[in-house]
């Protein structure tokens, strides 16, 4: 695997020795069910009739009526378990199968990934254990009990901040004296080689049936993709489709939580710089001395100090851009998007329609934009609340 799983100088797989088998037989499974007859008729039956592909391109007319141009939106919310997770874990899961493994465990942050593996847990018959950050396990308890009703246990992680990346230490750390019977369910574009590749892989049909649904529809290809990154799956899946078509901007929009002039902000690709998280080199919220910061920002899911390899070379090569929003114009946009088109975002896609009301005015009318919600907002209606009542509560 010497030069293999590289974006330019980042990606590789910078892991203790004792997890080297353990991915290169990931890897060589990859390699050989990925273009398997059977294995791609499992997966596209599962993709169709278990998750519910593929999803609908939706002109948001009312929304793009207040932003001043069009917006198009991709329905991953409306996928079964309510969000894009499962396409990864669908595929993640039917790899699992296939080598054997009886056992899956996986990291998650806003839930949904977690919830996604409990669900593939379940219907393949799987011993299924999900460590969750503290803080997370409270902030999303909804999706705490959906993974328990499938029958996974969900292990609560308090080190550090009781987020996604503590939830991964303590997933690796588990993974090493467990390599033998369990697969390690990666749930974002990040981590060791094989990961970042496998991810992206799954998550493509997001990009393949938009650009198709683009083509039908509107006879022309979008001006812009939007997507918000945590570790960046949903963004590489909608991305992958339109990075050969010069014309179309990709942007990608991280969390600026509190403002970028903090350090309770999930800006990686704004204010990181390169080094080592997780088993990839990548960008990173870290100090001098390559300590982690630790993130804070208003969606779980995105709250991580680092990002897939191949967005820190879609960044350094210019192919994509990244921006951020902030906590306050998220709540505002998650607000305005309900309240014009009926569909509740989840708080991490509401990042990127965020970042798109924040162009009114800059854009042309004719602009035609398609944003990737990966999720919906059901797991966030208590945060929400809170949030709304504290603004009330400062204005008073
Ligand atoms: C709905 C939703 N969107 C986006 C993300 C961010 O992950 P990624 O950047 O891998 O798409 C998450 C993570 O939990 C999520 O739940």
């Amino acid at each position: 695997m010497k030069h293999k799983g590289r974006f330019g100088s980042f990606g590789g797989f910078y892991v203790p020795e004792v997890l080297i088998p353990a991915l290169e037989e990931i890897e060589a499974a990859f390699d050989t069910y990925v273009a398997d007859p059977q294995f791609l008729a499992d997966l596209n039956d599962l993709y169709s009739n278990y998750a519910g592909r593929p999803t609908p391109l939706y002109f948001a007319r009312r929304f793009s009526a207040q932003v001043g141009f069009k917006v198009y939106v991709k329905r991953e919310d409306l996928l079964h378990g309510g969000a894009h997770k499962v396409n990864n874990t669908l595929g993640q899961g039917l790899l699992a199968k296939y080598m054997g493994k009886t056992k899956l465990i996986a990291e998650t942050g806003a839930g949904q990934h977690g919830l996604a593996t409990a669900m593939i847990g379940a219907l393949f018959g799987m011993e299924t254990k999900i460590f969750m950050g503290a803080t997370d396990v409270a902030r999303q308890n909804v999706n705490v009990h959906k993974m328990k009703l499938c029958g996974a246990e969900v292990v609560p992680v308090s080190g550090g901040t009781g987020t996604l990346k503590d939830a991964i230490n303590d997933a690796l750390r588990y993974w090493i004296s467990h390599v033998q019977d369990t697969f390690y369910l990666f749930g974002t574009a990040g981590g060791p080689h094989p990961y970042p590749s496998i991810v992206r892989h799954f998550q493509t049909p997001i990009g393949r049936e938009a650009r198709r649904q683009c083509l039908d529809a509107l006879g022309r290809l979008p001006d812009l993709v939007c997507a918000c990154v945590g570790g960046g799956s949903n963004a590489i899946g909608i991305f992958s489709g339109f990075i050969d078509d010069r014309d179309v901007r990709l942007v990608g929009v991280e969390g600026a939580g509190r403002g970028l002039d903090t350090h309770e902000h999930c800006a990686t690709l704004a204010k990181g710089s390169v080094g080592v998280l997780h088993g990839a080199q990548t960008y990173v919220l870290q100090d001098e001395n390559g300590q982690i910061h630790e993130t804070e920002c208003i969606s779980a899911g995105l709250d991580y100090p680092g990002v897939g390899p191949e967005h820190a070379w879609l960044k350094d090569s210019g192919r994509a851009q990244y921006v951020t929003a902030d906590d306050e114009s998220v709540l505002d946009v998650f607000h305005l998007f309900t309240r014009t088109e009926g569909i509740i975002p989840a708080l991490e896609s509401s990042h990127a329609l965020a970042w798109l009301a924040s162009q009114k005015g800059k854009l042309p009318p004719e602009t035609i934009a398609v944003v990737n919600l990966s999720g919906r907002g059901d797991k966030d209606v208590s945060i929400v609340e809170d949030r709304m009542q504290a603004r009330r509560g400062a204005n008073d």
